[in-house]
């Protein structure tokens, strides 16, 4: 039989009313030093400029030096430092480390198998009060985490929550394979989600999917993890990028469109209200594909891609911030832009939502 004293009518009216909003405030990236330009790889790889610009859209990409400080924890927290910084560019007002509640950090490159990323990047930003823990999902990961943060803020357990992409590819790139060398790049990139009014809620629905692909098209297989781990294993270094290319492009160009398309119907807008679109920066032709099937000028969809080649789960979050601080994403004071963010990658996995930021 259930019994309500007091307290537990008071937990219930409570937790009926107690329903949080939650927007974005503030965005940060970081990402390395190096650049690599395709002629850079043209002089080891068997490939060159025209095809891959071409193909891709990308003319180069930044490769970390972990032994200069740019593994993927010193990235991560460098991004998540700059989100901080940026609080009041942003947003007005300001928010320490130490208001930050949560912390999560999407990634598949991290330095360690355990400690999570999340959890050195809290040491690191002195974000004390802080809870972390890492989310998989590969390019995916920064839909999937902040689909999380707003949860978890909506549901009132925590307040301001720092979401972080940071991926080091280049950790498991064959650099004898033209066919994966040449796509991705590091960096990191992160957003702060805080809770508002529910009335200034800036989130509308998220649609995220997965599908177990047992045939394998994206993957980096972990010998780490496998035991005993066999001689051969070993010596034939399998922990590196292989990517069915043609596969994944055609997961991504139905899923793209997909998941644009749920999340701007469960928005209520139509495609051409949404102001600006943060797609996953994975291949141009991706993005370009998307941009006819709504009809939408490419001005509307932000690209980077050509300076930092696929970030993996850092794209949505680098490409935002810097093309806010280059001017090409415009917002005028009191103005709230409709932003449709869309990632996709390995598991497979797809999401998208559009905020209002
Ligand atoms: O974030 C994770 C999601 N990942 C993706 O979204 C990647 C999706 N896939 C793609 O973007 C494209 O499939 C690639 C860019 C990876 C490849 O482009 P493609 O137009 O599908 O090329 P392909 O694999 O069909 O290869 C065409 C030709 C082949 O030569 P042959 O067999 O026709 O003689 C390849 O060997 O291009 C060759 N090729 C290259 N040539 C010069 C493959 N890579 C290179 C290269 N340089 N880097």
């Amino acid at each position: 039989m259930l019994i309500l004293t007091p307290v537990s009518v008071f937990a219930i009216i409570f937790s009926m009313s107690s329903r949080f909003g939650a927007k974005v405030i503030s965005w940060g990236r970081a990402v390395p030093e190096r650049v690599v330009t395709n002629d850079d790889l043209a002089q080891f790889l068997d490939t060159d400029d025209e095809w891959i610009s071409k193909r891709t859209g990308i003319s180069e990409r930044r490769i970390a030096d972990p032994e200069k400080g740019e593994g993927a924890i010193d990235l991560g927290a460098a991004a998540a430092q700059s989100a901080l910084d940026q609080v009041e560019k942003y947003s007005g007002g300001s928010l320490a480390a130490e208001d930050i509640d949560l912390i999560i950090c999407a990634t598949a490159t991290g330095d360690y198998l355990f400690p999570s990323t999340a959890c050195m990047i809290q040491d690191k930003l002195g974000a004390s009060n802080a809870v972390a823990f890492d989310m998989s999902a590969a390019c995916t990961g920064f839909i999937f985490a902040l689909n999380t943060a707003y949860n978890y803020i909506h549901s009132g357990q925590f307040k301001n929550i720092m979401v972080i992409g940071v991926d080091l590819m280049s950790k498991y790139i064959d650099w004898a394979d033209r066919s994966t060398a040449v796509i991705f790049g590091d960096g990191a990139g992160a957003a702060i989600v805080s809770a508002c009014d529910e009335a200034e809620d800036a989130f509308h629905p998220f649609y995220i999917k997965s599908r177990g692909d047992s045939d394998c098209s994206l993957y980096v297989k972990s010998v780490a993890n496998q035991y005993p781990v066999a001689e051969a294993d070993i010596k034939a270094k399998p922990e590196m990028v292989y990517m069915d290319g043609k596969a994944v492009y055609e997961f991504a160009v139905k899923a793209v469109p997909e998941a644009l398309e749920q999340a701007i119907e469960a928005s209520g807008y139509k495609p051409e209200e949404i102001d600006y679109f943060v797609p996953h920066q994975a291949n141009i032709r991706i993005i370009q594909g998307a941009a006819r099937r709504f009809k939408i000028p490419m001005e509307k969809f932000i690209c980077n891609i050509d300076r930092y080649g696929n970030t993996s789960a850092a794209s949505i979050p680098i490409a935002f911030d810097e093309a806010y601080e280059l001017g090409q994403i415009k917002r005028e004071p009191g103005q709230k832009l409709k932003l449709g963010l869309v990632g996709f990658g390995a598991g497979l996995t797809w999401g998208a939502t559009v905020i209002e930021f």
